[in-house]
């Protein structure tokens, strides 16, 4: 079985005039090293798509199916350190928290269920040191260009080895320079760290490059055409 099974995902926001359908039986699979890319217009469900991923938020019926397990059915407890021990994010806000450095806030989800080993701490370092960032470590957030920022929430997101990273727009507010640094750093590492990989986004250089390129539309994920990809 893959390490992610998505069953029939539906996800509907009741309206008293007329039901609002995002997602709509919507099913695919995706191994750990695989990467995927989900385009789709403004609207289409893109980042509701993501948040159900991340058990963020519910789905109103189907399944999802990590390593073998279903988030939903566990307790909030339980689900928050499966989503800890599972799930990386990257935000195009990237959410660093703006008193921590660089190095502390790559090693946030360590913090979350204890305290920061030296394991933590090496790992750290070393992934900070892949995404270029190793001579910024004691910078806080507000010292670091946009790129950086991203690139500390790449490693961050990367920290407790999770299955998968689930990206949402992560170079949307980038310039082309650093969009393309971020983006072949978010194809390569995961891959290297043999994690599994979706990302949205709105760039087709970056969905091109990618594994798969699906498209959300009217709630299902469909494949894109060459056409499309290249053009
Ligand atoms: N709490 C809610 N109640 C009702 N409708 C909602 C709610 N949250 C989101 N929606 C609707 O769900 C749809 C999908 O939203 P979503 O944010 O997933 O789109 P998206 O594909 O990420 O768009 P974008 O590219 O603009 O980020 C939108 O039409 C939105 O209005
Ligand atoms: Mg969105």
């Amino acid at each position: 079985m893959s390490d992610l099974v998505v069953r029939e995902l539906c996800k509907v926001y009741p309206n008293p005039r007329q039901d609002v359908v995002v997602l709509d039986h919507l099913s695919f699979e995706l191994n750990r090293g695989d990467n995927l890319a989900i385009v789709g217009p403004s609207g289409a469900g893109k980042s509701t798509l993501l948040q159900i991923l991340g058990t963020l938020d519910q789905p109103t019926s189907g399944s999802v199916e990590v390593s073998g397990r279903n988030p939903f059915a566990l307790g909030e407890v339980e689900q928050a350190r499966f989503r800890n021990q599972h799930i990386g994010f990257i935000f195009q806000d990237h959410h660093l928290l703006p008193q921590w450095n660089v190095l502390e806030n790559t090693l946030l989800p360590s913090l979350a269920f204890g305290r920061a080993t030296q394991a933590h701490v090496d790992r750290a370092r070393e992934l900070l040191e892949r995404v270029g960032l190793s001579d910024r470590l004691t910078h806080l957030p507000s010292q670091l260009s946009g790129g950086e920022r991203e690139r500390v929430a790449v490693a961050r997101a990367l920290l407790l080895r999770p299955t998968m990273v689930l990206a949402d727009e992560p170079t949307g507010n980038l310039d082309s320079d650093n969009a393309a640094t971020v983006g072949e750093l978010l194809l390569e590492v995961p891959k290297e760290q043999n994690t599994m990989l979706i990302v949205v986004t709105h760039s087709m250089s970056l969905a091109r490059r990618m594994n798969r390129c699906q498209e959300l539309r009217r709630g299902k994920l469909t494949d894109t055409s060459l056409v499309e990809r290249t053009g």
